[in-house]
């Protein structure tokens, strides 16, 4: 079985994917809308094929999403994992791979949606948020949820800790969800 991973960012949970030795997958390619994003780096270093593109070269967002769905096809990929890819997905990558589109988002869905989950959930004072690995649909971090893990927030934490130890559940979880699903 092949599956993609989209990320635009640093790639942390691409990382714990690849290094994960029990994954039921093959990672046959890693689709990137910002080139020079530092997970292009690691991708290079596990040896799996990029494609990078610029979103604001095309029309719109049909007309890239149909050449991601051929780059997905050519490279026969039956699943994807979004993994800090920081586009709402449309309805022509949706209905392509339908329920077969797994994202992971730093907060305990469906509270602190969008960007900047960690931060809104710090600055909200509250003493738990997580880690939510879902489904997507058309909305923003909506969808069937498929694991969530709780994320205690203590009294001397700083955004950048408690950052920190949500990422670390982020790259335990993500691989896990991946075995479960995944067949
Ligand atoms: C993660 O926190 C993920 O939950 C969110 O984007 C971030 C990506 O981080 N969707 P990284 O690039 O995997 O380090």
């Amino acid at each position: 079985v092949k599956a993609a991973v989209f990320a635009s960012g640093t790639g942390s949970n691409f990382q714990a994917i690849m290094e994960n030795a029990n994954l039921p997958c093959e990672i046959s390619l890693l689709i990137c809308d910002k080139p020079g994003a530092r997970v292009l780096e690691k991708a290079k270093k596990f040896g799996v094929p990029t494609f990078v593109f610029k979103p604001k070269e095309y029309t719109n967002k049909e007309e890239y999403e149909k050449l991601l769905v051929e780059k997905l096809r050519e490279a026969d990929v039956s699943w994807v994992f979004l993994a800090g890819y920081m586009r709402i997905v449309g309805p022509t990558l949706l209905s392509a791979y339908e329920g077969r589109i797994v994202n992971i988002h730093p907060s305990l869905l469906p509270k602190f949606p969008g960007k900047d989950a960690i931060g809104q959930a710090f600055q909200a004072g509250e003493n738990v948020t997580g880690v939510t690995v879902h489904f997507i649909d058309e909305g923003i971090d909506t969808g069937p949820i498929i694991a969530q893990e709780p994320v205690y927030i203590l009294a001397d934490d700083t955004e950048e800790s408690l950052k920190d130890r949500i990422q670390k559940v982020e790259h335990r979880l993500y691989p896990r969800v991946i075995q479960k699903i995944v067949k």
